[in-house]
């Protein structure tokens, strides 16, 4: 078992001077005590170069949460691996379902960019998730058995290595509806069956899966006990430091 990461994905929050306020206080916290656990933080591009001075000479990682898979071009709005990379960005969460939903993301344009990001010596983070309907209709793992086998489509055993996959049930995002910690380790297991048939059960062991959506000071401990539940990508309860401590030291149980 790998030890736990817990990753906070910022989202659309945040400007500058509250970019340095969240980063001062969570720096304040986990200097008294830094569990255990791999802590990364994704503010969005325009707080990257502060967070990323801010986090100089601290364990907190830093993250992106997205990127275009291409190095440069006419691309007007986007930003490269290359360019994330020269800011020192260790992760990137790419497959979001808000960039699926939203941005009309496929899964052959998620693989492009995981590739990518791995040639850029970027972690990945790879989210997948079903949405309601697919739940209630009983298609939870034809649904994210095709997400994981077409965003690992062409990735090689060594490079599965620098991927952290998460599984973040669409229903469960900003609703305050968590899936049960039985209902997220259901889905882990699974997914980390099918790890183990597409590589080996050596690497699917290693793979971290992270869960996400809704995940609480109050609800964090249960999961991240379950048995292939390695960590947290949290969304709301990320953005004010004390709660997401709270998360990080419930990684640690
Ligand atoms: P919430 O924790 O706000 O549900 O968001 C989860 C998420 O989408 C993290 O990527």
């Amino acid at each position: 078992m790998q030890k736990k990461l817990v990753a906070g994905n910022w989202k659309m929050y945040k400007d500058k001077s509250e970019t340095f306020e969240l980063i001062s206080q969570l720096k304040e916290k986990l200097n008294s005590f830094f569990p255990d656990v791999d802590v990364a933080i994704c503010p969005p591009f325009t707080s990257i170069e502060l967070a990323g001075e801010l986090l100089k000479n601290s364990k907190i990682q830093l993250g992106a949460q997205n990127m275009h898979s291409e190095v440069e071009g006419a691309f007007t709005g986007e930003v490269s691996a290359k360019m994330l990379k020269s800011f020192g960005v260790k992760f990137v969460i790419l497959g979001h379902s808000e960039r699926r939903t939203y941005f009309k993301e496929t899964d052959e344009f998620i693989n492009q960019k995981i590739k990518r990001a791995i040639e850029f010596d970027i972690k990945p983070i790879f989210c997948l998730g079903e949405t309601l309907e697919e739940r209630e209709s009983g298609k939870t793992f034809q649904v994210v058995e095709n997400q994981l086998t077409k965003g690992l489509s062409g990735i090689s055993r060594i490079d599965l290595e620098k991927i952290v996959i998460a599984y973040e049930p669409v229903w469960a995002i900003g609703t305050g509806k968590t899936a049960t910690p039985e209902q997220a380790q259901e889905v882990h297991s699974f997914l980390r069956k099918k790890i183990s048939e597409l590589y080996d059960s050596e690497i699917a062991m290693r793979v971290r899966i992270l869960y996400g959506g809704s995940v609480k000071p109050e609800n964090a401990r249960d999961l991240f006990k379950q048995p292939d539940i390695d960590g947290g990508l949290i969304g709301g309860a990320c953005l004010k430091a004390d709660s997401f401590y709270q998360i990080i030291l419930a990684a640690q149980d």
